[in-house]
């Protein structure tokens, strides 16, 4: 299959935006909550930025790792072409221009009328951020357009105040665990309206939970 010349079909309005991003510092919990707190399933089409190689199975599923890009994107078409869930990571260099390459890759894979939604869960997202201002790239796509092709992305980070406004305005869903600093906290605070001293004292594996509606907000930990 020629992936380069492909691109995504199917837009569909009646998609909604599912797309969920998980902060907290170091430890707080965010690989932890992508793997346990159910975002995800055995079931579901799922590929990887993880430079780091933070997933080697999720929901009792191995994922399948691969460090070229064309081999990548190769297994991705191959998964796309089924019903089936795959989970399937991408480990290269951790830079702006890989990630983007990802995106692009990722992109083509678009398709608002599959079985099946593709998610796409990005690790230490601010490592590969230029900008906390709007996100013009093919990421911020993924983000803004992306829905109505089927994409669910989950953006992790350990610091709010590196992500961009886009990733925020554009996650209805935000997972906060224990946050690194009083600047993170306080600007967490203003993202999910609960109270700054409960944000403060959140610890690992603790979190808030934020869906769309102004107060749905729910708190919980995480157990292993
Ligand atoms: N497989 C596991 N079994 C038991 N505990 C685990 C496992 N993986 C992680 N933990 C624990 O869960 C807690 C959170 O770890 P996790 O890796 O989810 O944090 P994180 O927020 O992703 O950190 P980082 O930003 O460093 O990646 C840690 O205390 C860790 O020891
Ligand atoms: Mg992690």
């Amino acid at each position: 299959m020629e992936v380069k010349s492909m691109k995504p079909i199917n837009a569909n309005n009646e998609l909604k935006a599912l797309h969920c991003v998980y902060c907290g510092g170091t430890g707080s919990g965010k690989t932890s909550a992508v793997k346990k707190f159910g975002n995800i399933a055995a079931t579901d089409q799922v590929v990887f930025w993880d430079p780091h190689i933070d997933y080697e199975e999720i929901q009792g599923r191995k994922v399948r790792r691969y460090t070229s890009f064309s081999k990548f994107a190769a297994a991705v078409a191959a998964g796309r072409k089924t019903r089936q869930g795959f989970k399937i990571a991408l480990t290269v260099p951790e830079n702006r221009k890989n990630f983007l390459t990802f995106c692009e890759i990722v992109k083509r894979f678009g398709n608002g009328k599959h079985a099946k939604l593709l998610h796409v869960v990005i690790e230490e997202l601010p490592q590969v951020t230029e900008s906390v201002a709007k996100e013009k790239s093919v990421y911020g796509w993924l983000l803004s357009v992306g829905r109505k092709f089927g994409f669910v992305v989950h953006s992790v980070g350990q610091r709010v105040t590196e992500m961009s406004k886009t990733t925020l305005s554009q996650s209805p869903y935000k997972w906060v665990g224990m946050q690194p600093s009083a600047a993170d906290a306080d600007r967490m605070n203003k993202e999910i309206e609960v109270p700054i001293n409960e944000i403060k004292a959140l610890q690992p594996l603790e979190y808030f939970y934020k869906s769309p509606g102004i107060g749905n907000v729910k708190s919980g930990k995480l157990r292993w």
